[in-house]
């Protein structure tokens, strides 16, 4: 493929030097823009006027025509100073996958120096200033320090222009693996990086390549400096290691190797506050951060995950194209990953996402078990809930169902597993984060510690001996009610995690758009549902669901079936605090007087804290001496 390679740089940073010398050596056409003004810019620079951008205007569409000229016949290299983003591109107009920028780097004091010593006149340092100050840092270019000889400055150009890679993946984990296959299935040209650990993981991403068939275009290394010298610049590198130490492990063994602009996407599951503080980090050292929450899991990261990036807008427009790409796609086709906000809002949503999705495993838990309750057998369970299929249209509820078909040797592998269930935090940090936030998220705290409780397996067992459960009634619950108490309760949990989002969105100024985080929440990720269909269109009126009529009518349906089904687990010792939380937590949020007054009074008199009266609007503070 033919290309055009533009030189850019300040005056006096070697643009025609080094232009000529690298279009010797790969044996194309070279031209200097200098020589391509009209003779009214000549006349107005002789006489020691600055062109505006209205004068450069013409010059600009001039070499870009002559780009455009040249491509059809040759690869070519221009050198132009293309201080500023919009010079750029007026240059590459309609050639931007044709063309290469390479940015000749220097100090103010370093050209200054520079130029004066070379030509042996003196450069009016306020003519270089005022390039300076115009300057724009191009993101999109393999960025040359100065000070570097003329040789290695044309050895780094030229290996640079020979990489072929344009993305690099680092952490050949499950999920890396899955963003591997799906970027190169997608056409992308990319390089693979997995660490070496001797006896333990060897040789990772070279027998995964070999593996598999698609990946013979992709680039296999477990060598960092090889892996990131192989990724054009600016290089876009996306990291799928463990959340945590790792990732500040991981940068920090980048970072020797990083050129300025160099773009680095988390796509863990961070924590939203570490990825505010490794964007600000990596901003010192002049590289970008894009914390993306990815979820889908395995099938998900190969087939099309939902992607949920956060960060600089900018930068965001750099790395939109793989992201989307890989993308899994909404019913309008459209990509389920847009850019989510500023700084960590992209990994905050993730953590919600996550919230959300304990609560939906929770209530799925605790249906299953009532449905036991009431005597039917794992198949029978899965009936049942397979039943619910079109109504609810969630991918929790799908592999709900598998699960309980799902055999072991003629038994039911479910009632096989230990009664422990695990969590990797992010369901902790939503429960921390909403306190935080001062938000009720009472479900997403109520599903992590259940969780938390279930690991109390010995005690469990001690106390279950200790305490008799007294007598058992007749458990009267139909599958109807059933799930009208499950639909019941996913809604509340819903508008308990959507409403954590825009409280955050406030506070931290993140300006999130609700039914754009529903949207790419309806494909791709783990807590698609029928609902969150709903609820994008919901989001576009208002950011409060429980505000919107069709959800108050199902409510007002459900409620009674909700109160049936929490009342007869009750008097059955049937545990189901998920369930139980949502109704309670519907009673507390519309009730119009609630017991709160009796709390003001309570603090009041033991710690003098005031409280105000109701109807009195100057919002005075009173204190009663209560004995
Ligand atoms: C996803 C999942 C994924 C992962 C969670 C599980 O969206 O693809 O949420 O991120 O399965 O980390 O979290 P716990 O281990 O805390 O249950």
């Amino acid at each position: 493929m033919n290309r055009v390679i533009f030189i850019m740089g300040v005056s006096g940073s070697g643009k025609s030097t080094i232009g000529e010398l690298l279009a010797k050596d790969l044996d194309i056409p070279f031209f200097d823009g200098d020589y391509f003004h009209s003779e009214s810019n000549v006349a107005k620079m002789s006489s020691g006027q600055p062109l505006n951008d209205k004068d450069r205007k013409g010059w600009l569409e001039t070499l870009n025509n002559l780009a455009k000229r040249q491509l059809t016949k040759n690869s070519c290299i221009i050198a132009c100073s293309a201080l500023k983003q919009k010079y750029r591109d007026k240059l590459s107009r309609n050639i931007v996958n044709e063309s290469k920028w390479v940015y000749l780097s220097g100090s103010f004091e370093q050209i200054f120096e520079r130029v004066n010593k070379r030509s042996n006149h003196f450069m009016p340092s306020e003519l270089l200033k005022s390039q300076f100050d115009i300057l724009e840092n191009p993101i999109e270019a393999i960025q040359i320090d100065i000070s570097l000889s003329l040789e290695n400055i044309i050895k780094k150009i030229k290996s640079n222009l020979m990489n072929t890679s344009e993305f690099g993946l680092f952490g050949l984990g499950v999920m890396g693996k899955s963003l591997c296959r799906n970027l190169v299935n997608n056409g992308f040209k990319i390089s693979m990086f997995n660490r070496h650990v001797n006896d333990l993981e060897e040789d990772v991403a070279t027998n995964f390549k070999a593996q598999f068939m698609e990946l013979s275009n992709a680039i296999a290394f477990d060598n960092i400096s090889a892996f990131v010298n192989s990724i054009q610049q600016p290089r876009r590198i996306m990291l799928m290691v463990n959340a945590g130490k790792t990732i500040d492990d991981v940068i920090e063994d980048l970072l020797p190797h990083l050129s300025e602009n160099d773009i680095l996407i988390d796509g863990g599951n961070s924590n939203y506050k570490k990825t505010k503080e490794r964007y600000e980090y990596l901003k010192t050292k002049s590289i970008h951060f894009i914390g993306a929450g990815v979820s889908g899991g395995e099938e998900g990261a190969l087939k099309g995950p939902s992607i949920m990036p956060s960060g600089d807008i900018e930068i965001y427009k750099k790395v939109k194209l793989y992201l989307e790409t890989i993308s899994a796609k909404d019913k309008n086709n459209l990509p389920c990953c847009t850019y989510v906000g500023p700084e960590g809002s992209g990994h905050f949503i993730k953590m919600v996402h996550n919230g959300i999705e304990y609560v939906e495993m929770q209530l799925l838990a605790e249906v299953a078990t009532i449905l036991e309750a009431l005597g039917q057998n794992p198949d029978e369970i899965a009936n049942t809930l397979e039943s619910w299929k079109d109504e609810v249209g969630s991918y929790l509820l799908d592999i709900t169902t598998s699960i309980f078909r799902k055999k072991e040797s003629n038994e039911w592998l479910v009632n096989k597993i230990l009664d422990k269930a695990g969590n990797k935090g992010t369901g902790n940090w939503t429960t921390i984060a909403s306190a935080e936030l001062g938000v009720p998220s009472t479900l997403v705290a109520s599903a992590l510690f259940t969780r938390y409780m279930s690991f109390y397996k010995k005690e469990r067992l001690q106390l279950n001996k200790s305490f008799k459960k007294g007598n058992y009634v007749e458990l009267k619950i139909t599958p109807r009610e059933l799930f009208e108490a499950y639909q019941f309760a996913r809604i509340i949990n819903h508008y308990q995690g959507f409403k954590l989002i825009a409280e955050a969105s406030k506070s931290y100024d993140w300006n999130m758009n609700l039914s754009e985080v529903a949207r790419i929440w309806t494909a791709g990720c783990i807590i698609k549902s029928k609902l969150m269909e709903d609820l994008v269109e919901t989001f576009k009126k208002t950011s409060n669901l429980l505000s919107n009529k069709k959800i108050i009518n199902v409510i007002n349906q459900y409620k009674p079936s909700t109160k049936v089904v929490v009342l007869q687990s009750i008097l059955n010792n049937i545990s189901t605090p998920a369930l139980s939380e949502a109704i309670q937590f519907f009673n507390g949020i519309t009730t119009a007087y609630s017991s709160a007054n009796v709390i003001q009074a309570q603090r009041d008199y033991f710690g003098a804290h005031t409280y105000q009266r109701l109807g009195d609007t100057s919002k005075k503070n009173y204190h009663t001496n209560w004995k």
